[in-house]
C-alpha cells in the first residue's frame, strides 16, 4: 500500500484559510480603525449544512493549524482532523467521505485498513477492492473499533454472522461506530460511546482533561498507527484546543438567526452554559441535590409566539419541538441501565414509568446524559439488524444463556453480561451537520431517529409533532 500523503481538500482547511486571511487584514487594520462589526471573528468557523449554518466558536482565539490536532502524529498520514472535521460537526459524513474517496481514488489517509476498512488488513490494492473494503465508512461514516473480550468477562463470543467474512478470531469483536464530535467536550460525563476513556465517577474539575489526554494518545497509537506515544506537551495542546471549541447550529434557513429575538441558539450562548456532572440528574445523582427539571432545554422558549409570516411559523415550530422534547410523555420500560436499577440511596427506577426525552438527555441545553450512565435502548437488538452489520452471539459463562447483538457496547469494557448493548447518551448539538445518527449510523435522518423512538417505546407521534421535533433538533 502506498503511504504517500494525499493533500486532502478538507473543508476545514478551506474555511480556515478564508478566516486566516480576514484575520490578517483585520490585524493590519485594527491599529488605526476599530474592527468592522460585520467582519467575521478570527475565532469562528461558519459552514453551511442541511438546514442552515453551523458555527464553531474557539474561545481560545484564532484557530491554530499548527496545533498537533492537525499534525500527522503517526505513521499512516492521518491527523485528528482526518475523522473530526468542523463543517461536519467535528465528525465525518458519508457524503464528504465519498467525495474524498472520489478525489483521491480511495488513497486519502482516512482509507487505511487498520480501522477504516470493514475488515482489519483488508486487501485494498485496487480501486475496486478499496470501494468494497471501505463500504461502511462510505455509506455510514463508520470506523471499525476492534476490542478483545476482557480476560475476566462473564461471557464469551460463541459465533458471529459476519457479512464481510473477515475471519477475525472470536476472542474479540469488530464494532462499527460513528466518530463522536471532538467539540463541546467540557460537557462530557463519559468519553467514547462505551465510556471507555471516561473520568472516574467522582466529580472533579480535571478528570475529564486527564482522560482526554489519554484518549488523544490512544487515538494516535490506534487510528494514526504511531509507534510511540504523544509527549505530555502534545497531548496537552490537543486537549487545550479541543476543549476550547463550542459548536452549534447558528442559522436556520427558515427561522433565521437562532440567537435572534430572545432565543439562545448558536455557540456563544452554549459556551456560557454551566455544567457539572449530575447537573440535572433525574435519579438522585445531582451532587447539589437540586431536583430534576424535565424542561432541560430552554434555548427557544422565547419563540413560542403566534405569527403569520413564514419565519414566525418556523420559529414557533422550533419552540414547540423544544416543548415536546421536554414534556412529551414516553413510557420507558426495558431499558437496561435505567429500569429496575438502584442509583442513589432509596432511588430505584421502576420497571416501567412515564418519562420524557430529557430523562436521558438531561444536561441543560446540551442534551447528553449528565452522569456516566450507559443504557441499552435497543439499537443493537437482532430485530434492528440491517444486512450490513455483523451479528454476535454472546454466551453467559455461568448461566449458559445466549444473547445476540450487533455491538456488545460497554460489555466489551467491563466484561459484564448486564452491560451488553449499553451506550452513552451523547451531546445533541450541531445535529443538522452530522447525519447519520446513533453509534452505528443506523438513522440516516432525524426523522429516522424519531421513528426509532416511536417504534421502540410506542409513543405515537403525530406528523405535526414529528415536524416540530425535527425543526427543534435541527436548530441545535
Ligand atoms: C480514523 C478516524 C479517527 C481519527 C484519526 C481520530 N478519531 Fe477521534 N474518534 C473516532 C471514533 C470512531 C470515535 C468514537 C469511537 C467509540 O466511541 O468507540 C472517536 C471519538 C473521539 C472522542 C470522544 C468524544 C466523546 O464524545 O466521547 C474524542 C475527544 C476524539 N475522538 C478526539 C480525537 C483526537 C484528539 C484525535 C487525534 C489524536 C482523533 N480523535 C483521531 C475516530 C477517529
Ligand atoms: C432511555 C433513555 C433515552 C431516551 C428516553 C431518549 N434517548 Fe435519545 N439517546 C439515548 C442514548 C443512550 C443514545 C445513544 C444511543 C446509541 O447510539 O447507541 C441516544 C441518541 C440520540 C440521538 C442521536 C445523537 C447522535 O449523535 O447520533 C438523538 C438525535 C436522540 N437520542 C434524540 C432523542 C429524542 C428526540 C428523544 C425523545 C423522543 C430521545 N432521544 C429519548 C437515550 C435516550
Amino acid at each position: 500500500m502506498r503511504t504517500q500523503t494525499h493533500n486532502q481538500p478538507t473543508p476545514f482547511r478551506a474555511a480556515i484559510t478564508v478566516f486566516a486571511a480576514v484575520a490578517i487584514v483585520a490585524a493590519v487594520v485594527v491599529s488605526s480603525h476599530p474592527l468592522r462589526a460585520d467582519a467575521p471573528e478570527p475565532s469562528v468557523v461558519v459552514t453551511p449544512d442541511a438546514t442552515g449554518q453551523l458555527r464553531t466558536l474557539n474561545v481560545n482565539g484564532e484557530f491554530d493549524l499548527s496545533n498537533p490536532f492537525f499534525q500527522e502524529l503517526g505513521t499512516n498520514g492521518r491527523t485528528c482532523n482526518s475523522c473530526h472535521q468542523p463543517d461536519q460537526g467535528w465528525t465525518i459524513t458519508p457524503a464528504v467521505v465519498q467525495q474524498r474517496f472520489a478525489d483521491s481514488k480511495g488513497l486519502d489517509p482516512i482509507f487505511r485498513n487498520n480501522d477504516g476498512s470493514n475488515c482489519e488488513n483488508a486487501d485494498i490494492s485496487t480501486l475496486g477492492k478499496r470501494r468494497r473494503a471501505f463500504s461502511l465508512l462510505m455509506t455510514r461514516g463508520l470506523i471499525r473499533i476492534g476490542i478483545d473480550v476482557p480476560p475476566d468477562a462473564e461471557f464469551v463470543i460463541d459465533s458471529v454472522d459476519d457479512p464481510y467474512k473477515c475471519e477475525a478470531p472470536l476472542s474479540g469483536a469488530s464494532m462499527y461506530r460513528r466518530p463522536l464530535p471532538s467539540t463541546n467536550l467540557g460537557f462530557l460525563s463519559a468519553v467514547m460511546w462505551d465510556g471507555r476513556e471516561s473520568p472516574p465517577p467522582t466529580p472533579s474539575n480535571n478528570t475529564i482533561l486527564t482522560n482526554l489526554a489519554q484518549q488523544a494518545d490512544d487515538a494516535t497509537t490506534g487510528h494514526a498507527q504511531s509507534t510511540g506515544h504523544l509527549t505530555s506537551q502534545q497531548a496537552g495542546e490537543i486537549v487545550a484546543f479541543e476543549t476550547g471549541l463550542f459548536t452549534a447550529q447558528a442559522r436556520d434557513d427558515m427561522a433565521g438567526r437562532l440567537s435572534a429575538d430572545g432565543a439562545h441558539g448558536g455557540p456563544a450562548a452554549l459556551s456560557r452554559q454551566p455544567f457539572f456532572m449530575g447537573i440535572n440528574d433525574p435519579v438522585g445523582l445531582n451532587p447539589a441535590g437540586t431536583p430534576f427539571d424535565p424542561a432541560a432545554f430552554t434555548v427557544f422558549a422565547a419563540w413560542d409566539r403566534q405569527g403569520h409570516d413564514e419565519q414566525a411559523r418556523a420559529r414557533q415550530s422550533i419552540a414547540r419541538g423544544e416543548q415536546l422534547f421536554n414534556t412529551k410523555p414516553i413510557t420507558l420500560s426495558g431499558v437496561a441501565g435505567l429500569n429496575g436499577q438502584t442509583f442513589a440511596i432509596g432511588v430505584t427506577v421502576p420497571a416501567s414509568f412515564s418519562g420524557t426525552c430529557t430523562i436521558c438527555h438531561d444536561t441543560p441545553n446540551v442534551g447528553n446524559h449528565s452522569v456516566k450512565a450507559p443504557l441499552n435502548i435497543g439499537l443493537t437488538d437482532p430485530s434492528r439488524r440491517t444486512p450490513d452489520m455483523p451479528l454476535y452471539t454472546l454466551r453467559n459463562l455461568s448461566t449458559g444463556e445466549t444473547v445476540q447483538t450487533t455491538d456488545p457496547g460497554r460489555a466489551m469494557i467491563t466484561g459484564k453480561w448486564a452491560d451488553v448493548g449499553k451506550f452513552k447518551g451523547p451531546i445533541l448539538r450541531g445535529l443538522a451537520a452530522r447525519a447519520p445518527y446513533f453509534h452505528n449510523g443506523s438513522a440516516a435522518t432525524l426523522e429516522d431517529v424519531l421513528d426509532f423512538y416511536d417504534t421502540r417505546f410506542n409513543i405515537g407521534f403525530t406528523d405535526q409533532e414529528k415536524a416540530n421535533l425535527i425543526a427543534f433538533l435541527s436548530a441545535l
